[in-house]
């Protein structure tokens, strides 16, 4: 069957070959105008002039526009309505769009909008989260508390305890194509936008309200972004609907994408936070009670910092079951980018938060690490009726917890227990590398938190020739969705990969999408698409059943042929003779998870539809002079359920992986003290490239078929690898703790720096 063949992503020869095309490879109509931002030079305050004469003077100009000149809604917001796309006076932070040059090319446009005359009422900013506290500044009003059982009590009555506190940074999602939207205006002042997005209908949603038109004058099409991973989700809007009020007022085509350094300078990235934690637990390392306090920096925007900051919540007991927990998450507003969506979406903060807490009960007991985990994870559940209870602090039932089998397998596999006896040899003769390992494990809840997102649309059509063109609501960012969803077009029908058509997604062909995120593209637009093929196989195998006189479920579609009694043709031959008859060929499809009841306020429900797994081992060498490190070798297993596709599975969990090691690791970002994001290009932040790949790297996907009637069992596999680089900081932590005694205080990223530091702090001790 064409589903669960590893096959290569649908679009590898155009992405190497460089003839893949992306917004800015489209060939733009005559006139196409092109647009620029005139940024704020401060971060938080008032405009008190703003003299845009020697922009409208400059070479190519046609013309300038501020918040003044918005014929409509002045907001991007995905949330709440609290995100002017051009500032109305007042300024949130460095590099916020104050107004919209629009000019002949890119170039005149970005020189133009360097030009403006521009004076302030200056603001002391809140910049950190220090800062956000001390003002109290938050959003919703105030933090929220989660709890099950006394977490205090258990603490203050357990015969262990300890509190620590750890910072990780936040992260910049350097997909390789920046930010870009083309609008090109139709009749009646319709819209087409091409729009680099995981969202076409929110694109959709924001372009209309700027336009004041309703919904089915824009048509949105996204053909492939190249990376997204959650920076797409809310931060194209500004663009696409700059675009539209530029095109609508001009009548011209226009183009807008920024440079890298607009790009950083401007869009949200992950939240940092800083989780503190108090335990108590018992001599085996169990936790007894625990409590946790998050606080996120959100940026200046609320966006989608409520869910991230959810989801960062119901990560906080990862694989571990936590009777007595509080969990207070404050969601802070600061003069900064807005925070956005990235891969994990809160989810790896909050797991590295446990993590963290594991590795310390572990280095106070003196214990393997990996021994406490296990202590702590969900029992496994048998199905049988005297299995314990697993519940998740917010009351879902873990019902397929895979761990202890999966755990086991990879400590076999990648050799654990000898390699870390081996490490600690290396470290009593080495003097000045020291080695570190670490296991983590991954328990990822999937579905989206608000309920209601969890549905998806298709449109399939079968042509009279027997080729396939298949349209979802899923976009493609190079995770490979559309080739694992052709997969299961193409099974269903029995047919090969050549006669199924990828297409652009496109608002006017699947209407009101949920963004493609939470990983659940494949689960949610699988099942659509399945769903829509097979309604048109079932119109087909009732005419071919009775047109030869078998019944209809015994009309078979494989390999390439439908075969009906002793009759058989072509699936072509099919579509011909099913055209013919007037059979209708074309089928709208739909999905919604079932299942779901959730209340976050209360923090009780069953958020998710299932959980994913994995684990990782990582073992790295530092060097105690200068704080560099290497990551030697890394072990995984991941379970993406019966994999749709093990090659791009494997490509995933990979990416991932070595994704989250950047965010934990090299990448670092810096503001100054006026809110000016100082790493704002490739020259200053530090992504991983191929050379800090582990130098050995096993993945391996773990076979487990999902529990629940996923499509074909398969699991999501998009963000839940991503938290197995929190293996790669705690084996950096691992390799410090081996200069002296002390817990190593080792924040994120660790940086050469901060490695260097943390090993002086335990050597000083
Ligand atoms: N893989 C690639 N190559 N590029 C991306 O931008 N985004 C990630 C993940 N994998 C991303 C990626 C994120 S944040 C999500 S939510 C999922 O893909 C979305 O796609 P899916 O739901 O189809 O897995
Ligand atoms: Mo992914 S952060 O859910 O786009």
């Amino acid at each position: 069957m064409t589903v669960a063949a590893p096959l290569p992503h649908d679009s590898a020869e155009l992405h190497v070959t460089g003839k893949a095309r992306y917004v800015d490879d489209l060939p733009s109509p005559a006139g196409t105008l092109h647009l620029a931002f005139g940024l704020s030079a401060i971060a938080r305050g008032r405009v008190t002039d703003m003299d845009l004469s020697a922009v409208r003077a400059a070479p190519g100009v046609v013309k300038v526009l501020t918040a003044n000149d918005l014929p409509h809604a002045n907001d991007v917001s995905p949330s709440i309505h609290d995100e002017p796309l051009l500032s109305d006076g007042s300024v949130h932070y460095l590099g916020q769009p104050l107004f919209l040059v629009v000019a002949t090319s890119h170039t005149l446009a970005r020189k133009a909008a360097r030009l403006a005359d521009v004076s302030y009422d200056e603001e002391p900013p809140l910049l950190t989260i220090d800062d956000a506290m001390a003002a109290n500044s938050h959003f919703e009003d105030g933090p929220r508390i989660w709890q099950r059982g006394d977490a205090d009590a258990a603490v203050a009555n357990a015969p262990h305890r300890i509190s620590g506190t750890i910072e990780m940074g936040g992260q910049e999602h350097f997909y390789l194509e920046g930010q870009a939207a083309l609008v090109q205006p139709q009749d009646n002042g319709d819209m087409l936008v091409h729009s680099s997005t995981q969202h076409p209908t929110e694109i959709q949603h924001k372009v209309a309200e700027a336009l004041g038109l309703p919904m089915h004058a824009i048509r949105v099409e996204t053909r492939r972004m190249g990376g997204g991973f959650g920076g797409k989700e809310s931060q194209g809007n500004a663009l696409a609907v700059s675009c539209a009020v530029a095109a609508s007022l001009t009548g011209r085509a226009c183009k807008m994408r920024y440079d890298r350094d607009d790009d950083m300078t401007v869009t949200g990235k992950r939240h940092d936070f800083r989780i503190s934690y108090e335990v108590g637990f018992d001599d085996q390392g169990r936790v007894l009670g625990i409590s946790f306090l998050q606080l996120a920096r959100c940026g200046w925007a609320q966006d989608l910092s409520l869910p991230v900051a959810d989801r960062a919540m119901l990560h906080a007991d990862n694989a571990y079951q936590l009777d007595n927990i509080r969990i207070e998450s404050h969601r802070l507003k600061t003069n900064t980018q807005s925070a956005t969506a990235f891969r994990g979406f809160g989810g790896p903060q909050g797991m590295l938060g446990i993590e963290r807490v594991m590795d310390h009960i572990a280095h106070a007991l003196g214990t393997d690490p990996l021994e406490v985990r296990r202590v702590n994870y969900y029992a496994e559940k048998d199905g049988a009726d005297d299995a314990p209870k697993n519940t998740t602090p917010y009351g879902q039932d873990v019902t397929d917890f895979v761990l202890h089998d999966l755990t086991a397998k990879l400590i076999d596999g990648s050799d654990y227990t000898k390699r870390r006896a081996a490490v600690a040899e290396w470290n009593a003769a080495n003097p000045v590398l020291k080695k570190g390992i670490a296991f983590s494990p991954v328990k990822f809840g999937i579905s989206f938190t608000l309920t209601h997102l969890n549905q998806a649309g298709a449109l399939v059509h079968v042509y009279a020739d027997g080729s396939i063109q298949m349209n979802h609501g899923g976009t493609e960012m190079g995770q490979g969705l559309n080739q694992k969803v052709a997969q299961v077009a193409a099974s269903r029908f029995g047919v090969a990969m050549s006669a199924v058509r990828i297409t652009a997604t496109d608002t006017s062909k699947v209407p009101n999408t949920s963004a493609t995120a939470a990983s659940s593209g494949s689960d949610l637009n699988g099942m659509a698409v399945r769903n829509a093929c097979d309604l048109i196989r079932a119109r087909m195998a009732d005419f071919i059943g009775r047109y030869h006189q078998c019944p209809s479920d015994a009309v078979e579609f494989a390999g390439g042929f439908v075969h009906a009694g002793d009759n058989v043709m072509t699936f072509a031959q099919a579509a011909k003779l099913c055209y013919e008859n007037r059979v209708s060929l074309s089928a709208t499809g739909f999905y919604k998870t079932p299942s779901l009841s959730w209340d976050r306020i209360k923090g009780q429900g069953r958020p998710f539809y299932y959980f994913a797994y994995g684990a990782a081992v990582t073992e790295v060498v530092i060097d105690t002079l200068t704080g560099e490190n290497r990551i030697l070798r890394t072990d995984i297993l991941h379970d993406a359920g019966t994999s749709l596709n093990p090659a791009l599975d494997i490509g995933q969990v990979e990416g991932a992986y070595v994704q989250g090691a950047g965010w934990l690791t090299t990448e670092e970002l810096v503001w100054d003290n006026k809110g000016q994001l100082r790493t704002h290009a490739p020259s200053t932040y530090k992504i991983p490239a191929c050379s800090d790949r582990p130098d050995i790297f096993n993945v391996t996907l773990y076979e487990n078929a999902n529990a629940e009637d996923t499509i074909y069992r398969s699991k999501a596999v998009g963000e839940p690898p991503f938290m197995l680089g929190i293996s790669a900081l705690l084996a950096l932590s691992d390799a410090v703790a081996a200069c002296g005694a002390p817990y190593p205080d080792l924040q994120a990223p660790a940086t050469p720096e901060r490695i260097l530091k943390a090993v002086q702090k335990v050597q000083d001790a």
